[in-house]
């Protein structure tokens, strides 16, 4: 890793988190980089190491401190960590992204050691662009950006919600293989609407509250065009925005910059793909489908969206792929009638009676139901049982996180539905056992896709996201699960398989991309190759 133009020797290697080995540098190592007597006598292997460090998380009594403890090994030896982390996925991806990490933000200011970040307030405007020079690295390629209003389900968390795109950005180089330096967390610090931070004496961000309006689109557009101008290939990934500011945003820029926002197109991704597993699993021809969502918030109106557009690409007219998805919301079933609704769902407004949810599922016989509500419990019994009526494999996508907040549990999905419904969900849920038959649940999680996607658009030079990415990343992800898989209900593959998902999620994005000319790098004769060169391997 260390370039030979670089000495860096002594106990300034040991305190180089990219070049540090620590107790893995060998012998010879040691003699010829001054590193004799600095260091514990035995010579580990990076498996020694990695048994160590499993033996250490599993031993501490909380994942808080887990996550802490994993954060201090990311500053000490960045390989390490990621070495861990990527083999490890399964057991990491919950501690270093969600549950642990909406904890971590809960706490960022009491955990708070090191700064990992780029913070933007108002005091900084007229000066983004100058201010950016600061940030270390000169090729970044994947922003993540958060304003922190609506982090996970936990609300507005201020600049705490630091710990957001910091996380997105770790699962960025595990899951996919960017490289390090080539990513930066952004936090839009404008302030914050949550009491209790705006009387916090410790609380670290700006202590006003939000930015509003026209104040809050000018810094947004100042950060952005400052980005455009310092790091032009960079990817910006927005992030826990609130519904409307996250489509008010990608209306804004996603034709004029290469962006995308996570929560609605990455969601809807990692949900189509699962329905496209749900298609082989079922039987049921994605053009016959027809869809309950409850919620219509940015995560459901975004998988509607990306559905919709995967019933046109198989050749139905869109007005009628449309009347194959309803959706109900905290006022009841969407239809014309309804005064005020919001751009996002009017797509939706079929011309059908308003009707009480369950009368309304009785006249749709919908094959999935899509729960993206924020509300535990909202599927019951009754309503399980009325999916298993309707059809013999029903679908029950309970997305909403953390798992405290599922619409129905696994356990509750199965016995309710007597075994029949596949069960997906946004948080993980352990396998249930129902009638001698075991049924293990699929996380629809975004790390599935995210990574790749911002794999493909690196490899390729992307120009601009389109919508009909996120369509063949999921056809990708899709693609990936096995009938092993299938036959246990499993809609995604395992987590531990992500490195391989990125890569051909990157290469269904990169073809793509010069299929509709928005690549920008010339064409490599094996792309696939080429991504898988270009990947970051921490190993040393
Ligand atoms: P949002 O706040 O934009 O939307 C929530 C929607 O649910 C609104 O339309 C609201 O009217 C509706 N709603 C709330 N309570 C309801 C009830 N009792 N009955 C009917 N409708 C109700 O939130 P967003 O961003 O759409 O996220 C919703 C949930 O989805 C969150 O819990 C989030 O964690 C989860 N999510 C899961 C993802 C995944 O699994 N990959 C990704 C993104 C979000």
């Amino acid at each position: 890793m260390q370039s030979t133009t670089e000495k860096l020797r002594g106990a300034k290697l040991l305190d180089d988190r990219r070049n540090n080995k620590s107790t893995a540098f060998t012998a010879r190592e040691r003699e010829d980089l001054g590193l004799r007597g600095l260091l514990p006598s035995r010579v580990c292997d990076a498996q020694m190491q990695e048994k160590r460090l499993m033996r250490t998380l599993k031993n501490k009594e909380t994942d808080i401190e887990r996550y802490i403890s994993l954060i201090a090994l990311l500053e000490r030896n960045e390989r390490l960590f990621y070495q861990i982390v990527t083999q490890n996925l399964e057991y990491t991806m919950p501690l270093i992204y969600t549950p642990t990490v909406g904890q971590a933000c809960k706490e960022f200011a009491q955990n708070f050691r090191k700064s990992r970040g780029f913070y933007i307030n108002p005091s900084d405007k007229g000066d983004i662009r100058k201010i950016m020079d600061n940030w270390p690295e000169e090729d970044v390629r994947v922003i993540v950006v958060t304003d922190g209003q609506r982090i996970l389900g936990l609300g507005d968390l201020g600049s705490n919600g630091m710990g957001i795109p910091i996380g997105k950005l770790q699962l960025y180089v595990a899951g996919a293989g960017i490289h390090p330096e080539q990513c930066m967390p952004v936090m839009l610090d404008i302030g914050t609407n949550n009491d209790d931070f705006l009387n916090d004496p410790l609380y670290l961000g700006w202590q006003k509250p939000r930015l509003e309006g026209e104040e809050y689109l000018a810094i947004v557009e100042e950060f952005v065009m400052a980005v455009q101008d310092k790091y032009p290939r960079a990817l910006i990934q927005f992030e826990d925005f609130t519904t409307n500011n996250a489509y008010k945003l990608l209306d804004i820029y996603k034709d004029r910059v290469l962006c995308f926002n996570d929560d609605i197109q990455g969601t809807a991704s990692v949900a189509l793909a699962g329905v496209f597993a749900y298609e082989r699993a079922s039987g049921t021809d994605l053009k016959d489908m027809k869809f309950m969502f409850f919620g219509a918030g940015a995560a459901n109106t975004g998988i509607g969206d990306l559905i919709v557009s995967a019933k046109v690409e198989r050749g139905m007219d869109e007005a009628e792929a449309r009347k194959q998805l309803w959706f109900m919301d905290s006022k009841g079933l969407i239809h014309a009638g309804r005064d005020n609704l919001a751009s996002h769902k009017q797509g939706y407004a079929h011309d059908i009676e308003p009707l009480e949810f369950v009368e309304a599922l009785e006249a749709l016989q919908p094959h999935a139901l899509i729960g993206a509500t924020g509300t535990p419990g909202t599927f019951t019994q009754d309503i399980v049982e009325k999916m298993a009526s309707f059809h013999e494999t029903p679908a029950i996508f309970a997305l909403s996180n953390p798992t405290a907040n599922a619409e129905c549990t696994a356990e509750q999905a199965y016995s309710w539905s007597k075994g029949k419904a596949i069960f997906v969900s946004g948080s993980p849920f352990d396998s249930v056992t129902y009638e001698g038959k075991e049924h293990k649940p699929g996380q629809g999680n975004n790390a599935y896709i995210f990574p790749g996607v911002g794999l493909g658009a690196v490899a390729c030079e992307l120009s601009k996201v389109t919508d009909d990415m996120f369509l063949v990343a999921a056809q990708a992800l899709a693609d990936m699960v096995s009938e092993t898989d299938l036959e246990r209900g499993t809609m995604y593959p395992s987590l531990n398989e992500i490195r391989k998902a990125s890569l051909d999620i990157a290469v269904a994005v990169c073809e793509r991309a010069y299929d509709k000319g928005l690549a920008q790098a010339s064409r490599p004769n094996d792309l696939e190759a080429h991504i898988a060169e270009m990947v970051y391997d921490p190993n040393y």
